[in-house]
């Protein structure tokens, strides 16, 4: 305990020599949580990283989320306390090469069903689509951002399509998000096979004993579930958007359909309401990389610093722009 009220007052210390600005994901440690300046969803992050005045970010998540920061504010440092804290599904597609989805699950055979084989890679969709624009979740690494019309977050999707001009749109990587934007929107999207290996494990029958273990809760599903998990959900939304229906529901009791680090911010600001988790397996072991130690490290020795290229950064961040844009 006092190591960690030690750890606690050195990074303070130092975050304020470095001018630094803590930002952490919803998803991370309670501890990491409580130590930072910003806590939220994917969209809030992007766009307190682009307006926030401070020399260096300390980004508590995993790299895509720092290189955005990053491609948003080139002239601040970007610091990612662990370098190996990665996002499976934004490895999932590539602009050019094989993708590398075999480095997070060997042997992953993808089923039966799915539009395109594994060696498909962006270039080869646009190909096959020309003139079709692409919209990119923001779990992707730069080059595939750069290579988009337009990025969006699990809670703007929808939106997001609905913004543009066209009456198809590919919609990458997430094949779960990508289909329930599909059942939100008449236009037709074209979809991708990727998807988070946290919410994409959660099953129809899961939720079905959730509920009827606990009768009285309402079901909050992320849209990286299975669209058999979002059609018997009460409500489907972003991180951030689960903070703000539970604050607002006049409901007691609700089971939590995304990675369980949102349970600590739940619980805080709703200490009279009962969160249970769909899966207690529901953990991002990416996004738990991060702790004490390594944010410490990484202010003490200006470690791991983020950077885009140049030529990546400017058509990533007009694909993040456009993104951020739309209200
Ligand atoms: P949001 O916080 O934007 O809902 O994203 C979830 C996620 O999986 C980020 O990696
Ligand atoms: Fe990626 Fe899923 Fe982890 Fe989010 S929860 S960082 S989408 S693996």
């Amino acid at each position: 305990m006092k190591d960690i009220e030690r750890l606690k007052e050195e990074i303070s210390k130092l975050k304020e020599q470095r001018n630094a600005i803590i930002l952490a994901h919803n998803y991370q440690r309670d501890e990491v949580q409580e130590i930072a300046d910003f806590t939220g969803d994917s969209l809030e992050l992007s766009r307190t990283a682009s307006t926030i005045d401070c020399d260096v970010i300390v980004f508590c998540g995993v790299n895509f989320m720092a290189e955005s920061a990053s491609i948003l504010s080139p002239e601040k440092t970007v610091l990612l306390p662990e370098s190996g804290a990665c996002c499976p599904m934004a490895d999932m597609i590539t602009v050019s090469g094989a993708r590398n989805i075999q480095t997070h699950f060997p042997g992953y055979k993808f089923t039966d069903g799915y539009t395109y084989p594994a060696n498909f890679t962006l270039r080869d969709i646009k190909e096959k689509h020309p003139g079709i624009p692409v919209v990119t979740y923001v779990n992707t690494t730069a080059d595939v951002k750069a290579e988009s019309d337009i990025c969006c977050t699990s809670a703007n999707g929808v939106k997001v399509v609905e913004s543009l001009d066209s009456d198809k749109v590919i919609c990458v990587p997430d094949r779960n998000l990508a289909m329930w934007i599909a059942r939100n929107t008449k236009k037709k999207i074209i979809s991708w096979d990727g998807f988070c290996h946290v919410h994409d494990r959660v099953r129809r029958d899961d939720v079905l004993k959730a509920k009827e273990e606990h009768p009285e809760a309402l079901v909050i599903a992320h849209p990286e579930c299975r669209i058999e998990v979002l059609e018997i959900a009460d409500h489907v939304t972003s991180t951030s958007g689960m903070l703000r229906f539970a604050r607002a529901s006049d409901a007691k009791e609700f089971i939590i359909g995304t990675e369980i680090g949102l349970l600590y911010r739940l619980r805080k600001e709703n200490p009279d309401k009962v969160f249970h988790p769909l899966r207690r397996d529901m953990v991002c072991p990416n996004m738990k990389r991060t702790t004490l130690k390594s944010v410490l490290r990484s202010l003490e020795t200006m470690t791991n610093v983020i950077k885009v290229p140049e030529e990546i950064r400017i058509p990533a961040k007009k694909a993040l722009d456009r993104m951020l844009e739309i209200r």
